[in-house]
Parts: C-alpha cells; sequence; structure tokens
C-alpha cells in the first residue's frame, strides 16, 4: 500500500502515516510535493490518498494535482482519508467524484476531526488539552478504519448522495470561489520579518521569494497556513490579521 498526501500544517500528514502503518508495516507514505511521486503512483494498485479539507472542497493544489496527473489513477483502488476542523459533509466525495471520472475505484473514505489550522483566527482554536484528545480520538478511529477495511467493510465517509447534499448546501456552494483559485492575499508584515527564508523552504506552491532581504507572497497561495504555523517572527497571515497559535500536530501526539 502506498500512502500519498497534502498536508499544511501536519495533520494529514499524521493520519495518513498512521492509516498506512497500522495497515502494513513498511508502507510508503510520501507527499504529493515529493518528486518522483508521480512514479511511485503509477507503481501501486491500493493508495490511501489524503489532504485537509478547505471550505467543504478540495485544496486547489490537491485538485491541479489529480487533474494534472489524470492518466495515473486509471484501475487504483483508493481508499480517501480527509482531515477537517468541524464538517465537510462529503470532503472525500469531492475526490472520489474525480478519481471514478479517471478510472479508478473507490473502496473508502474516513473524515477525521483534527486540530483546526487556521493559525490567524481565533474562532474553533482550542487549548493544548482539548486538542490532544481530538487527536487521541482521530487515531481510535483510524484504528478502527483499518480493522473494517481488512475485514471488507471500509468505512464511506463521504461518499454517499446525503453527504454531497450536506457539503454542497452546507458550505460548498457559497465558498466555491475561495478554492477555485490560488491566492495572491497573503500578507507579510515587513517590520517583523527578518528575512530567514524559513517560509520560501516550506511553501509547496513556490509561492513566497525573498526581496531586499524581506519575504514577499506572489499570487498562488494555496492556503495551506504552512508558512503562517512556522515564522518564527509570526509576521505571516492570511485570513486574519494577526496569528493566534502558531501549535503544530507534534504539539499533540
Ligand atoms: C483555508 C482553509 C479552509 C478550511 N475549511 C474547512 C472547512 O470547510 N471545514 C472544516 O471542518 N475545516 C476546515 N479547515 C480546517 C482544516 O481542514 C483542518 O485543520 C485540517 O486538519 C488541516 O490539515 P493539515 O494540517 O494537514 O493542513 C480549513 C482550513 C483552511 C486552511
Amino acid at each position: 500500500m502506498l500512502g500519498v498526501y497534502f498536508s499544511g500544517t501536519g495533520n494529514t500528514k499524521y493520519c495518513c502515516k498512521q492509516f498506512c502503518d497500522t495497515y502494513e508495516e513498511g508502507s510508503i507514505v510520501e507527499s504529493i510535493e515529493h518528486e518522483s511521486i508521480v512514479d511511485m503512483i503509477r507503481q501501486h494498485e491500493e493508495i490511501v490518498f489524503a489532504y485537509p479539507i478547505y471550505w467543504s472542497n478540495l485544496p486547489k493544489l490537491v485538485n491541479d494535482f489529480i487533474k494534472d496527473n489524470a492518466s495515473i489513477w486509471n484501475k487504483k483502488k483508493i481508499y480517501i482519508i480527509v482531515t477537517m476542523g468541524l464538517f465537510s459533509g462529503d470532503g472525500s466525495g469531492c475526490s472520489a467524484r474525480l478519481f471514478k471520472q479517471y478510472g479508478a475505484c473507490i473502496i473508502g473514505g474516513l473524515h477525521l476531526k483534527m486540530p483546526d489550522c487556521i493559525k490567524d483566527v481565533k474562532i474553533l482554536k482550542k487549548n493544548v488539552h482539548d486538542n490532544k484528545i481530538l487527536v487521541q480520538n482521530a487515531t481510535i478511529q483510524i484504528n478502527n478504519a483499518v480493522t473494517k477495511l481488512k475485514n471488507n467493510t471500509p468505512s464511506r465517509d463521504g461518499l454517499g448522495y446525503i453527504a454531497q447534499l450536506i457539503g454542497l448546501f452546507g458550505q460548498r456552494l457559497w465558498f466555491y470561489n475561495k478554492t477555485k483559485h490560488y491566492s495572491d492575499k497573503l500578507k507579510i508584515n515587513a517590520d517583523h520579518c527578518i528575512g530567514c527564508g524559513m517560509c520560501i523552504g516550506l511553501c509547496p506552491t513556490k509561492n513566497l521569494v525573498l526581496l531586499n532581504d524581506k519575504a514577499q507572497a506572489l499570487d498562488k497561495c494555496t492556503k495551506c497556513y504552512r508558512c503562517i504555523a512556522h515564522c518564527p517572527r509570526k509576521a505571516i497571515t492570511l485570513l486574519g490579521n494577526k496569528v493566534v497559535q502558531q501549535s503544530k500536530i507534534e504539539d499533540y501526539i
């Protein structure tokens, strides 16, 4: 089994790895950012594909990855894992419909509630103890889902028609524009930025550059919050104007 994930701040990477390691010792688990990921996918028949949900939809980067590599999904057996802060409706269904269009067979879906990753907005933020409980519960859910998959009764979170209606009318319809395009709205506070370049190395879309010893954002932000979670000066924001929390998944394991 091959685990393939995209993860902005670590939640999805943790869940994908936990699932694959529990399912089969020695599973390979890699990000869609890995330079050889397409070849790896070609070489495997069974794939666990994992991503975070943004506004009940696929992150633009994940959507593009699936579409840009349309030919590699034919005849693959794909189990989809989605992580979310609160609610996603048909989070797994969003990619399932694309994968099916490209000839894949969807063998299951799993929705996992994890700590909210929007570091510059207070709403949905939990304390360390409550986030640890969230991660513990997700881990139990993963173990149960692996058992179900092994028993040929895989979980099918987000894959039905009712879930599709809930995802569509609950959120996706109203916020569709937010995931349709990459964003040019990443803000960098030049007074706080020390030009260390950490964000530049971390960005999955190469959206950040150094100009006059200060980080500067271009117009291809996928809104993953990785740079915001790691900036040592809390100089980067996106949806809000102030970083309120920079905790990482490692703080909750
Ligand atoms: C731009 C954006 C939009 C999000 N929208 C949703 C949402 O619609 N529903 C939800 O439950 N969580 C939402 N989240 C929270 C993430 O899905 C959640 O924290 C996820 O586990 C992050 O995974 P990661 O650490 O692998 O990036 C959103 C996060 C971001 C950054």
